[in-house]
């Protein structure tokens, strides 16, 4: 089964979604913790695990390799359920070899991927997230979700123990097709989740039956 994480800080945002039954995890990055309008990385997820019990993303903002390193050691001390997301560079590559290294640096959330080959990068630097930028490969022209399906069908010929990760979610037709193509989580923002439950042709039907009902029960 496909699992659905929010793709944003907004606590207000993440209790709602919690609350409607469906959260598998969270992922941030420095932009959502700027929209939440918080600098505190670490207050601010910590305030995300107390409402997840899944895999909750943390972001690294630094781009070398020991500095990447140095903050992943900090970010995964947090909670068992932090994972910790790298830039898929060069600099993040050899960061994410050492760490997977480490007895709980599985929890790697492979980022800014834009081509199945970065995606193969990263299932051999030990990641356990690849996440694709769907919505950022269609802005520029491209086809985002066919980085998806040869990611997937990449990682099963070979067996790759990561998951793909679909991200960059602009609509409800991202979400359709990420899951016919077989991504493993999808990461939303918010308003698409609340978009997911609904259709402008269920409120009309609904409201012809709620006036249908009237009718007939006044007579
Ligand atoms: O998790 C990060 C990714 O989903 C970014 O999305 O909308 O900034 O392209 P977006």
């Amino acid at each position: 089964m496909a699992k659905i994480f929010l793709d944003t800080a907004n606590l207000d945002e993440i209790r709602e979604a919690r609350d409607m039954g469906l959260l598998d995890g969270v992922t941030t990055n420095p932009t959502l913790m700027m929209r939440a309008g918080t600098a505190d990385l670490k207050a601010n997820t910590l305030k995300i695990i107390e409402m997840v019990d899944g895999p909750v993303s943390a972001e690294v903002v630094s781009t070398d390799t020991d500095g990447m390193i140095a903050e992943a050691r900090d970010i995964l001390s947090w909670a068992p359920n932090v994972y910790v997301k790298i830039p898929t560079i060069p600099s993040g590559l050899k960061a994410m070899k050492e760490i997977s290294s480490w007895p709980n640096g599985r929890r790697i959330n492979a980022t800014l991927i834009f081509s199945p080959v970065q995606a193969y990068m990263v299932a051999r630097a030990g990641a356990s997230f690849a996440s694709i930028f769907i919505g950022r490969l269609d802005d520029a022209g491209l086809d985002g979700m066919e980085v998806v399906r040869q990611t997937r069908e990449i990682f099963d010929i070979y067996g790759f123990d990561c998951q793909v990760l679909a991200a960059s979610i602009r609509h409800t037709q991202h979400v359709t097709q990420s899951l016919l193509a077989g991504a493993d989580i999808i990461t939303l923002p918010f308003d698409v989740l609340q978009k997911m439950s609904r259709s402008p042709f269920t409120d009309a039907g609904l409201q012809r039956f709620l006036a249908d009902w009237e009718k007939v029960a006044s007579s």
